[in-house]
């Protein structure tokens, strides 16, 4: 599917966003696929507040792949300890273990390639591809799927799962570093302005192109309240 204008300036307007209001995260500053890994592993299913405590401690005990798949399970466990979905943390020592024997260390760019390991679903894997590789390739988390549903989509019908995949595919820029910042973008804008449940419409750079904006303000009209635009 070709961008539509619409798309474009969505797309245009949010990087822009991003530029100033990006929070300096330490997975952001470097790319190393490695260090992004972990990352992206902490970051399944726990907020980035608790992620900035464990990850420099635990990149500074296992600060290669190849160090992670050497050491004892105990020691991993440890590094995780608090955590919780301990899964995640036996899935990425499994994976160390892959990645070192079989791939002299080295994570794969291919996101096909990438979800084959443990622990590893399409979403790790557009994350790892793009971020460390910048690979020009959407990753759809919650927050993305958020996003993309209240811009893109309809008050009675929620998008579906392939159907945001195949919108954000279209919407990801070409160029592998507009795309490194498109992904975090979305989801920056996810975290930070269109939260789950109260979202902050009028501090958002796109509201000019969402829909879920055009419903609340409508809706506003009609019910003679005050509305944003
Ligand atoms: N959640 C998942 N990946 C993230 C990232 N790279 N930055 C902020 N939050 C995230």
């Amino acid at each position: 599917m070709a961008m539509d204008d619409q798309s474009r300036v969505f797309v245009r307007k949010l990087l822009i966003w991003y530029k100033k209001a990006a929070r300096e995260l330490p997975w952001r500053d470097t790319r190393n696929p490695y260090a992004i890994l972990v990352s992206e592993f902490m970051l399944q299913q726990t907020q980035v507040s608790r992620v900035l405590e464990y990850f420099p401690r635990f990149m500074a005990r296992f600060p290669t792949i190849d160090a992670l798949a050497r050491s004892r399970p105990k020691a991993v466990m440890e590094q995780w300890d608090g955590l919780g979905y301990y899964a995640r943390a036996r899935n990425l020592h499994a994976l160390a273990k892959v990645v070192s024997r079989t791939l002299h260390g080295q994570l794969p760019d291919d996101p096909v390639q990438l979800q084959e390991l443990p622990g590893v679903g399409k979403y790790t894997a557009g994350a790892v591809a793009c971020f460390a590789y910048q690979k020009a390739v959407p990753a759809v988390d919650t927050n993305v799927r958020r996003v993309l549903s209240r811009v893109f989509g309809n008050a009675k019908f929620g998008m579906r799962n392939a159907e945001l995949w195949r919108l954000a595919s279209t919407l990801v820029p070409k160029n592998g570093e507009r795309a490194w910042k498109f992904n975090q973008a979305m989801m920056e804008l996810g975290a930070l302005v269109c939260t789950a449940r109260v979202p902050k419409c009028q501090d958002c750079p796109v509201k000019k192109h969402c829909r879920y904006t055009a419903r609340l303000n409508s809706r506003n009209r009609i019910h003679g309240r005050a509305h944003p635009e």
